[in-house]
């Protein structure tokens, strides 16, 4: 499968990335975060409060297998704590080209600040979680992508040149 897959934490553009690039290259979008909404009915904040992050977790899994199905070249987002699960790690490799976009602690914090709709952020010290959470997954990412791409201080049409240079190349030369 050769999909494009946007990985990285929240606030990292992913969704908004991958919109314009599925737009600029003509594929159909997905955002497993909207899949799990869509499916389950409500959103991602109740579910964590009415079923616990573990629940979440497997409806993650469950839309990531999904995706193997799928017989149409996609770019995919997928929610910031997805690459976390090991099970998910061979799941992503099949289903095409990881890109991991990256930005720093500081260009979080402007994007997080008002969020209300991340479970993983509300309550206490926003900058404090946000370093816990990037220590715990920074590696993670690393390993999991097969490619980075930076995101801070950089327009969108940077951002998608660069990924599709960079992928085009992996699937000539891969
Ligand atoms: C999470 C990231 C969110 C969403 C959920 C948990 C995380 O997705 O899946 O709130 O653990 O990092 P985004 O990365 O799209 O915000």
């Amino acid at each position: 499968m050769d999909h494009i897959i946007l990985i990285g934490f929240m606030g990292a553009g992913k969704t908004a990335v991958g919109k314009r690039l599925a737009r600029q290259m003509q594929l159909p979008f997905v955002d497993t975060d909207d899949w799990i909404e869509a499916q389950e009915g409500r959103s991602i904040s109740d579910i964590f409060a009415e079923d616990g992050e573990a629940y979440f977790r497997t409806l993650e899994t469950d839309a990531l297998h999904r995706l193997l199905d799928s017989k149409e070249r996609c770019v995919i987002s997928v929610g910031g704590g997805l690459p976390v699960q090991p099970q998910n790690w061979p799941v992503l490799r099949q289903l095409g080209t990881v890109v991991y976009l990256e930005a720093d602690i500081e260009t979080l914090l402007g994007r997080l600040k008002y969020d209300t709709k991340r479970p993983k952020l509300q309550g206490g010290d926003l900058r404090e979680k946000i370093e816990t959470l990037m220590e715990q997954r920074k590696e993670i990412y690393e390993q999991t992508a097969d490619l980075r791409v930076t995101t801070d201080d950089r327009e969108f049409s940077q951002i998608l040149q660069e990924i599709m240079e960079k992928t085009t190349n992996i699937v000539n030369c891969g």
